[in-house]
């Protein structure tokens, strides 16, 4: 008979049970269920709701309990539903109806709320620690290549000339910002939901102040049926990994673009690519490409999260259930590009001179001319269109930009002087832009030690 069975006459029929249990997947919160138990029994002995006795003993037990587990020297049975009533279970076969009593003032119902964010509060701290090593490793390869130059894109179009280290710099930022919402959200889920009972609290005189201090919560929460249904703290995780992943998956575009014979901008280690079973002469940057796929799976669980709460009423539905799942995946999932993807970075190799020829297009130049222009004194409208003009007079005569005499510049661009011939410089235009978050070589060189020392 199950722990619930009391009003029950008939044990539960097979398929339902194979259908119902989370142990399968829920005994991974092991550890923190038992820390969870473990705050529990401390305030029920201390507030003499069980005698102090038992509350040291369930402690005892339960430290026991965790050892053989760690050990793989516990059974978790699925007829006991999940990890919460495998390990109560393990706690009465030892103790008994001293055991018996761990469960006053809780049901599971908060007992898993407390889990999650238990489990999800540890989680955040190992996976910004994983991120700043990815972005160690970007701020890393930015350092060897502050002046390495390649061409920008807007549009997958040519656009202006950049430091790589911009370019990889920029990763960097928008990593930061993930890391921001993790640590953000991790306030929310800081929070003890323990003793809310299975929806109105309890009539027992618990002290959920202790308990908040010995788990180490920022507060208690205020409302029991809130803290029972939602699961709005989990969604957020998962949102901020999805956005994180977003982030690896663009990255991943471009790294796959500048492997390409098309670009041929970088190289990867051997020991990050894979080859083809039938093409000999193929390298190809699976990582990037598995990681540009499994970006599809973490949006997928933050679908499945907002869907199965859309629809419940307040407060516990079972389908709450169907939670663990699909955070685990995606903890599981960012976890795993986290560990292959900083040292993959290690291994690129910028193939500068590819990059410095394929930035050395005067075109990529046009928006400095125009803006020379400016600095006589031209409209910048105005400038626009008389160095589009001049694109179209070079266009039209087989001509690259930098191929025109003054005169012939001057037809389109009255004001060019001869200064305006020497423009075309793609180091020159990289350096130039020597504003605060522009690509010049001194201020990306200021960004990269910013990073640098953050970092440390
Ligand atoms: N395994 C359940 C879950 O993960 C625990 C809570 C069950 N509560 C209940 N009343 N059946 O949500």
């Amino acid at each position: 008979m199950a722990m619930w069975g009391g009003r029950f006459s008939e044990t539960t029929s097979q398929s339902v049970a194979d259908f119902s249990e989370s142990i399968s997947y829920d005994q991974r919160l092991y550890k923190f269920d038992i820390q969870g138990s473990k705050a529990h029994a401390a305030m029920l002995g201390a507030s003499g709701i069980i005698p102090e006795a038992t509350s040291k003993a369930i402690i005892e037990e339960l430290d026991k309990i965790l050892e053989r587990i760690e050990k793989g020297d516990f059974e978790f049975k699925q007829s006991l539903e999940d990890i919460h009533m495998n390990i109560e279970s393990a706690l009465i076969d030892k103790l008994g109806n001293e055991g018996a009593r761990v469960h006053s003032a809780r049901s599971r119902n908060d007992q898993v709320a407390l889990d999650i964010r238990l489990y999800l509060r540890d989680e955040i701290k190992n996976i910004v620690e994983l991120l700043k090593e990815f972005q160690k490793a970007l701020v890393f390869q930015a350092e060897q290549n502050i002046d390495t130059i390649m061409p920008g894109f807007t549009h997958l179009q040519h656009a202006q000339v950049v430091s790589f280290a911009h370019h990889l710099l920029a990763y960097v930022e928008m990593f930061s910002r993930d890391i921001e919402r993790l640590e953000d959200c991790a306030k929310r889920i800081n929070v003890l939901v323990l003793g809310s009972g299975a929806i109105a609290g309890t009539t027992l005189p618990i002290d959920r102040e202790m308990v908040c201090k010995l788990l180490n919560f920022e507060r208690v929460s205020r409302n029991s049926m809130d803290a029972v249904a939602d699961r709005d703290f989990a969604i957020e995780l998962v949102n901020a990994l999805a956005i994180f992943t977003m982030h690896c998956s663009r990255l991943s575009e471009d790294i796959i673009l500048w492997c390409s014979q098309e670009f041929n901008f970088i190289e990867l280690g051997d020991a990050f690519c894979t080859g083809s079973s039938l093409m000999p002469q193929k390298k190809n940057p699976d990582v990037a490409e598995i990681t540009r796929g499994k970006t599809a799976r973490v949006y997928g669980d933050l679908m499945a999260l907002l869907t199965m709460c859309k629809g419940l009423p307040l407060t516990y539905n079972r389908d709450l259930q169907e939670d663990k799942e699909a955070i685990f995946d995606a903890i599981d999932t960012v976890k795993k590009i986290l560990s292959v993807y900083p040292p993959m970075l290690g291994t690129l190799t910028p193939k500068k001179a590819n990059m410095e020829k394929a930035a050395n297009d005067p075109a990529l130049m046009a928006t400095d001319i125009a803006e020379e222009l400016v600095k006589l004194g031209v409209p910048f409208r105005n400038a626009h269109h008389r160095v589009g003009s001049y694109v179209k007079y070079c266009k039209d005569n087989g001509k690259n930009l930098d191929e025109c005499t003054l005169e012939e510049m001057q037809i389109t661009i009255p004001e060019a002087t001869a200064e305006f011939l020497t423009l075309f410089d793609p180091r020159k235009s990289v350096a130039k832009r020597n504003i605060v978050g522009a690509t010049g070589f001194e201020q990306v060189a200021k960004q990269v030690k910013f990073w640098q020392d953050k970092l440390k």
